[in-house]
């Protein structure tokens, strides 16, 4: 047998090394996707937030804490957070000290102002041309054409999150014009 035909039938090192590399690597990826149940089981679950939501912010980037904001406000109060895709939102505390269960945009739909909330008035009324929103936010004067968007907001372990609102407006029975 000549010296090249040994070289033939014999892989060389470097692939004897290659193909080992190559069924142990199969090996190690079926035992890996054995195991890969096992695993997550015991990983606890990542803290998202169902429906794209994302968690209130307030004006420097921190995340808004439930307790502290009701220490820090009235009954009544229109708290301005930073709310889905950073638009400015309004955080409501209720009656019973608690932050209600909807949020409002706090950008006035006719060309986009943010609207101050007017205590004495009990509405929100944007400063550029006059538009008015009632305490919920629906539309009570133009120019503005449609109530402010409504997002859900969710308190999960003191932490405030704004979950986009799909359903129906309770204000209007009408499908949300924002969604
Ligand atoms: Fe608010 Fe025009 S932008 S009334």
């Amino acid at each position: 047998m000549s010296q090249s035909s040994i070289s033939a039938e014999v892989p060389s090192m470097a692939r004897r090394q290659f193909m080992n590399l190559l069924v142990g690597g199969s090996a190690g990826i079926t035992v890996l996707g054995a195991l890969y149940p096992v695993v997550q089981y015991f990983i606890p679950p990542a803290k998202g937030i169902k429906g794209g939501g994302v968690t209130a912010k307030d004006a420097l980037g921190n995340d808004i804490q439930a307790s502290k904001l009701l220490a820090e406000h009235q009954v009544g109060d229109r708290v301005m957070v930073q709310g889905l895709k950073g638009d400015p939102t309004y955080l409501i505390v209720t009656e019973s000290k608690e932050i209600a269960d909807y949020g409002l945009n706090a950008v006035c739909t006719h060309l986009g102002c943010v609207v101050p909330w007017n205590v004495a008035e009990n509405k929100f009324i944007c400063p550029c041309h006059g538009s008015q929103y009632d305490n919920t936010g629906k539309v009570v004067r133009g120019p503005a054409p449609l109530s402010l968007a409504l997002a859900h907001i969710e308190v999960v372990d003191d932490n405030v999150q704004v979950v986009p609102w799909k359903e129906t407006d309770f204000r209007t029975n009408e499908t949300p014009w924002w969604s």
